[in-house]
C-alpha cells in the first residue's frame, strides 16, 4: 500500500504556502467594452450597508485596493449607506467602524456612514432603490467616481438591506447615463457563494489562487497560438482596437496572512457585534481570505 503521507505533506505545504503572500488578478476591475476602448478602473467608491460590512466582506479588496492608492495608481473612498441603528447602537457602530477603518488603512477623509431615516438597519426591510440612488449621488459627482463596488443581489449573507444595494446603484447609473456624455460609471458587485464555499475559509485561498494562475496560463496559450497562427494571419498582431490584456478577468483579492490578521483586527473594532458566532464567521469565512468580483450591466 502506498503511504499517504507525502501526500498529505504535500497537501499541507501547499495550503500554506499558498495562505503567506496576497494575490491579485491584476486587472483591477479593467473590462474591454463594446466600443472596444480598454476601461481601467482610477477613481473607486465601495458601497456598504452596516458598520462591519467592509470588514466582514470586503477586507481582502480594500487591503489590496489600498496598496495601488499608495502606489497612486487609483483612488478610493467608502459610503457606508446605514449606521447600524437596528438595536438603538448607532452612535457606538459608527465610532467602531472608524476603529474598523483605521485598522483596514482608509483615510478618515475617504469614508462616511450615512444616517438616512429611510435607511434604517432592518433585518426584515428592503431599501428603495431611488433613496439609495439619490443618497450616493452627491459623492459619486463630487469625487468623480468611474467605478462602483457593492453587494451582489443575493448580498452573501441574504439580508435584505444588502440585496437592496445593487438596484439602487443600477438606478443611480441610470439617473447619471441621461445627464452626462462620460463613460457610464461602472458597477462590480462581490459574488456571493454558496453555503459550502461561504465557509471553507483558507482552502477559498487555495482554490482562488488556482483560478486566477489558471487565468494566466490560459492567457499565455492564447498568447501562443495568436503568434503562430500570425505566421499566416499578420493582422492579427495587430488588432484595430489594443486588447487590454486583462479586459475578461474575472477580478479577484487573495489575502495572506497578513491581510487576514488586518480582518481580524477590523473585525475586533466591532466591540458591540462580536457575538460568539462572529468568531465562527471569522474562523470559517472565505470572505475575511478572499474576494471575488463580477460586472453587473445597468438594464436600460
Ligand atoms: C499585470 O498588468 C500589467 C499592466 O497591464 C502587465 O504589464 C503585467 O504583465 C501584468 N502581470 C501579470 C502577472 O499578468
Ligand atoms: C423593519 O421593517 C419592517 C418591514 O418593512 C417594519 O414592519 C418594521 O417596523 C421595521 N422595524 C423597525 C424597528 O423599524
Amino acid at each position: 500500500m502506498v503511504s499517504t503521507f507525502p501526500l498529505v505533506v504535500l497537501a499541507l505545504s501547499l495550503l500554506l504556502g499558498a495562505l503567506y503572500t496576497p494575490l491579485d488578478s491584476n486587472g483591477t476591475f479593467a473590462s474591454q467594452k463594446a466600443m472596444k476602448a480598454a476601461l481601467v478602473a482610477k477613481k473607486l467608491l465601495m458601497v456598504t450597508a452596516h458598520p462591519d460590512d467592509e470588514a466582514m466582506f470586503f477586507a481582502p479588496t480594500i487591503l489590496a485596493l489600498n496598496a495601488k492608492v499608495a502606489a497612486g495608481e487609483i483612488e478610493f473612498a467608502l459610503v457606508c449607506l446605514s449606521n447600524g441603528n437596528a438595536e438603538g447602537l448607532g452612535v457606538t457602530r459608527t465610532a467602531e467602524f472608524k476603529h474598523s477603518a483605521d485598522a483596514l488603512g482608509i483615510p478618515a477623509n475617504k469614508y462616511w456612514v450615512v444616517d438616512h431615516p429611510e435607511l434604517e438597519d432592518n433585518m426584515t426591510a428592503y431599501w428603495d432603490p431611488n433613496v439609495i440612488a439619490q443618497v450616493l449621488q452627491p459623492y459619486v459627482l463630487d469625487l468623480d467616481i468611474d467605478t462602483i463596488l457593492t453587494f451582489d443581489e443575493t448580498g452573501v449573507s441574504s439580508h435584505p438591506n444588502h440585496k437592496s444595494v445593487p438596484a439602487g446603484v443600477q438606478t443611480l447609473i441610470k439617473n447619471l447615463g441621461e445627464t452626462s456624455s462620460k463613460p457610464p460609471l461602472r458597477l462590480y458587485t462581490l459574488v456571493s457563494s454558496s453555503i459550502t464555499y461561504k465557509y471553507i475559509s483558507i482552502l477559498s485561498v487555495t482554490l482562488g489562487k488556482v483560478d486566477v494562475y489558471g487565468y494566466r496560463m490560459m492567457r499565455r496559450l492564447e498568447n501562443y497560438i495568436i503568434d503562430v497562427l500570425s505566421i499566416w494571419y499578420t493582422d492579427l498582431l495587430n488588432p484595430t482596437f489594443p486588447r487590454h490584456p486583462d479586459g475578461h478577468a474575472m477580478p479577484e483579492f487573495i489575502s495572506g496572512y497578513e491581510g487576514y490578521s488586518k480582518a481580524l483586527e477590523a473585525m475586533q473594532a466591532h466591540q458591540s457585534q462580536l457575538v460568539w458566532f462572529r468568531w465562527l464567521y471569522v474562523a470559517f469565512s472565505k470572505y475575511m481570505w478572499v474576494n471575488s468580483w463580477v460586472q453587473l450591466s445597468v438594464p436600460s
